[in-house]
């Protein structure tokens, strides 16, 4: 299966940060952001992925390109850790690119993928949610896209102060958290929400996806929004998926999870612990 990682917007929830890098690249403990969605697209059986940038991302290709005066420099002092670290994050996966000229929306920068996806489902994973779990969440809507003949999205319940910030789903639950959805609406107002089952950015998407997006209409933020487009096909199922995610587009949430990250790694751990009760004092 291909996938699509739009990485083109302006970053503005993290200005002045992202002024002159890609939030993508915002590192959450050890790694840029975007990485760690490679690596979920991997684990997941995606072995083609395009990433939609725009102005101001090469920082991103860069990353997963070769750097041979790095590696050169690595070996000749002996960091051979390092080294491998530097080598792998090169050979993770056949890594496309393309560039959406303006930033139109989310539902823009996904219509610019479509001669390379074709005619075959194709997932869609946003670099500002990072998840985990047993089976990754990619693979498990790709098993549930193939046992439903379905378009299938991710979707998580979220408290009633959150429902404004995402897309909301409204349907019937089919299976244990399988919903078949009969209503989507991006970022609507809590009290006219149908439900506090947010999409959280992983999506299996059939290709007349592509055709909806050209009728698709400015929505909100007078943006051309992949919410409204969902809403267009035939058949879609969300899932509330086994594990958890990172919503890492805001600052708070960002530096709370690049520290729970660091509590996991044995090597941080303790430092970290020590550090924090000492601010607790
Ligand atoms: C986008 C989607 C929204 C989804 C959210 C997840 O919104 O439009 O439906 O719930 O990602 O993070 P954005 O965060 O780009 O405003």
């Amino acid at each position: 299966m291909k996938c699509v990682i739009p990485a083109a917007g302006l970053g503005t929830r993290f200005l002045p940060v992202t002024k002159a890098q890609p939030k993508e690249m915002l590192p959450v403990y050890d790694r840029p952001t975007i990485q760690y969605v490679i690596e979920e697209a991997i684990a997941s059986g995606v072995d083609d992925i395009l990433i939609v940038t725009g102005k101001g991302k090469r920082s991103i290709e860069d990353h997963f390109d070769r750097s041979f005066e790095l590696e050169e420099s690595l070996k000749e002092s002996g960091k051979f850790d390092l080294l491998k670290t530097v080598e792998e994050i090169s050979n993770l996966a056949d890594i496309y690119y393309i560039r959406q000229k303006k930033q139109k929306g989310l539902g823009d920068a996904i219509y610019c993928a479509k001669k390379h996806i074709g005619d075959e489902p194709f997932a869609v994973m946003l670099g500002d949610i990072i998840t985990k779990s047993d089976v990754p969440c990619t693979k498990q809507l790709i098993d549930l896209s193939q046992k439903h003949d379905s378009s299938v999205i991710a979707v998580e319940k979220v408290p009633n102060e959150k429902v404004e910030r995402y897309g909301i789903i409204g349907g019937t639950e089919v299976s244990e958290d399988v919903y078949k959805v009969d209503t989507l609406v991006e970022k609507p107002k809590v009290n006219e929400a149908p439900s506090n089952l947010a999409i959280m950015g992983r999506y299996v998407l059939y290709p007349e996806l592509f055709d909806h997006i050209e009728n698709t209409e400015l929505g909100v933020g007078g943006e051309i929004q992949l919410t409204d487009a969902m809403a267009k096909l035939d058949s879609m199922h969300a899932n509330v998926f086994n594990g958890r995610s990172y919503d890492i587009g805001n600052k708070i949430d960002w530096l709370k999870t690049s520290i729970e990250f660091a509590l996991e790694d044995n090597e941080s751990k303790g430092i970290l612990l020590d550090y924090i009760q000492e601010m607790m004092k």
